[in-house]
């Protein structure tokens, strides 16, 4: 249901959560202060209490820390898709953001919408708008589809980037990468010096890195399969027969990208069973991205 930025406010302030738009995926908000609010989170959703969340913030002050390397990346990425992961005090962030890890994640959303919101509010919490497990929400009618007609979102039409923000994890004078995401190793290589690298480990740095996720109910093969659904490109051509499930042109990464959520919940709207998945492309940049959320949602069945 759609509602409008004093509305947001209102419900916010009273208690409860609501979708909030941003230029990756929708995220669904509570005020930080407020752990009951916090808790309906995860029972909305489904999450494990394991997985933190991100701390969304209005303003690049609101981060300080004397990490190195920290002023560089906020100048570059904020506002932007970029969750940075930093030691906190933990009298400072309430457990259950944390998952009660000593460490916590902040972002500084780039929607004019959120930005003002932000600013009336003070932080919230925002994990993504979907299902614990389901392809992320990049509009207000996904959002509507997992949590029901009546679920109050603040419409800011499609998300730009349509995948999450690219987690920057800071372990012991190092950047790593907790989650590929819509900024590309490269363009942070510009700004470290380096490209940072993967980080793996479950339950010690990034808890909720390896659950599954991202997934339709179809099941998706990642080479050619027997089956007519095919989520390709739409200037490829494919066997006579199939049914193509297009996420953009092969030289546009940014439009796949913005693409990939809704392709894969189209599977679903149309029941379709299983389809197999053209993974010919890049291994750069964005595609970076795609091809790890591609193989996430592929990997469950
Ligand atoms: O683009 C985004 O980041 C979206 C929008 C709504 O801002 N939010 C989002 O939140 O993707 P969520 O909860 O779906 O994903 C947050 C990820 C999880 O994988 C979680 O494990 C990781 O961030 N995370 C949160 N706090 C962490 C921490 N202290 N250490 C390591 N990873 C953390
Ligand atoms: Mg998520």
């Amino acid at each position: 249901m759609k509602i409008n930025s004093k509305e947001a406010k209102e419900l916010l302030e009273s208690g409860e959560v609501v979708a909030i738009p941003t230029e990756t995926v929708y995220g669904l908000a509570a005020k930080w202060d407020n752990p009951v609010a916090i808790k309906k989170i995860f029972t909305l959703k489904g999450r494990p209490s394991h997985n933190p969340l991100i701390v969304h913030v209005g303003s690049k002050e609101e981060v300080k820390s004397d990490v190195d390397a920290l002023d560089a990346l906020i100048s570059a990425f904020w506002p932007g898709p970029m969750t940075i992961v930093l030691p906190v005090q933990e009298n400072k962030i309430l457990p259950i953001i944390r998952a009660n890890l000593p460490t916590c994640a902040f972002r500084m959303p780039n929607h004019p919408l959120t930005l003002e919101l932000l600013k009336e509010t003070g932080p919230l919490v925002a994990p993504s708008a979907n299902l614990s497990g389901s392809p992320s929400a990049t509009k207000r009618e996904h959002v509507e589809k997992d949590f029901g007609a009546d679920f109050p979102v603040l419409d800011g039409g499609p998300c730009l980037h349509g995948v999450e923000s690219t987690i920057l994890i800071y372990n012991d004078g190092i950047w790593q990468l907790g989650r590929y995401g819509a900024i590309s190793l490269e363009q942070i290589a510009e700004v470290l010096g380096y490209m940072p690298d993967f980080v793996t480990k479950e339950g010690i740095i990034c808890p909720g890195q390896l659950l599954a996720h991202y997934a339709p109910k179809a099941k998706l093969y990642l080479e050619k399969a027997p089956c007519k659904q095919v989520i390709g490109f739409s200037n490829r051509s494919y066997p006579e027969g199939s049914e193509l499930f297009a996420l953009g042109d092969d030289n546009d990464p940014v439009a796949v990208a913005h693409n990939l959520y809704a392709t894969l919940r189209k599977l679903d709207q149309e029941g379709i069973k299983e389809a197999w998945v053209d993974m010919h492309f890049p291994a750069t940049g964005l595609w970076k991205t795609i091809r790890e959320r591609l193989m996430r949602a592929s990997n469950v069945h």
